[in-house]
């Protein structure tokens, strides 16, 4: 039995309108029984205030997929933490791949992200994952441990049990292809140990640490099972109301 609860994000990247996103939650609600798990869904900018208002009588989280590390000034195009709140947002994702490859962020940049975040009461998830070249030239470990710790460095840890890591190997985001589960055990193990070294026991035993890359409702059956795999982060398959809801049902148990 896992003492912590599941946690299973949707990440909608760049998809959906306004009336797109509304019909999605109108359909998804019915769809999936109140329960012991964390559901979020990280919807664009423009769909944040539709969506919270239609979650407000309901525990899913709504949140948003970036945010600038300032609270307000002359960043044309960029949105703050005080604006994702004002639309309802709850958490943010911070330092996913295609914003790390496309928007050249860097662990610098997204270390002043998370602080911000995690110091206003904002969840964050922190993604991290290896390129397929490190993953052959057998830097996974090293990969990852970097960018934790230039990610969290500086932060108070008091902060940081708002926070949440998703493992997401780069090569296995949108492919089609992905580690095995005893692989992502392995990984996600080592990324517990590692806080465990540095925050000790309290918040690695509570962190919750998810996995993403082309997870679908039939990897759930090997993933969900294993002992340091707290839940999922689901892009493609999070798109589809019905398919993001057997996700959600299935991580019941
Ligand atoms: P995918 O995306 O499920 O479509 O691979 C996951 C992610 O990028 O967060």
């Amino acid at each position: 039995m896992k003492q912590r609860i599941p946690t299973i994000v949707a990440n909608w990247k760049m998809h959906k309108t306004q009336e797109e996103a509304k019909k999605y939650i109108l359909d998804f609600l019915p769809l999936v029984s109140a329960s012991p798990v964390n559901v979020l869904i990280a919807a664009p900018f423009t769909c944040l205030s539709i969506i919270a208002e239609h979650l407000k009588h309901s525990s899913i989280l709504v949140g948003g997929q970036n945010m600038h590390f300032e609270t307000d000034g002359a960043y044309t195009g960029e949105i703050s933490l005080p604006m994702l709140k004002d639309v309802g947002a709850s958490f943010v994702i911070l330092g996913h791949s295609e914003r790390r490859t496309h928007f050249l962020e860097t662990d610098l940049v997204i270390n002043k992200k998370l602080n911000k975040a995690l110091q206003n009461d904002m969840k964050a998830i922190l993604c991290i994952g290896e390129q397929e070249i490190e993953k052959k030239s057998n830097k996974t470990l090293e990969t990852l441990k970097n960018q934790i710790s230039n990610g969290l460095k500086g932060i108070d840890p008091l902060s940081l049990r708002q926070l949440i890591i998703a493992y997401e190997p780069v090569w296995a985001i949108g492919t089609g292809q992905s580690p095995h589960a005893d692989i992502v055990q392995e990984i996600h193990a080592f990324i517990r140990a590692f806080i465990q070294k540095e925050y000790g026991d309290d918040l690695s035993s509570c962190l919750p640490i998810i996995y993403g890359g082309s997870v679908k409702y039939e990897s759930l059956s090997d993933l969900m099972l294993k002992e340091d795999v707290d839940g999922v982060l689901v892009g493609g398959a999070s798109l589809d109301p019905q398919s993001f809801a057997k996700i959600v049902n299935f991580s019941l148990g």
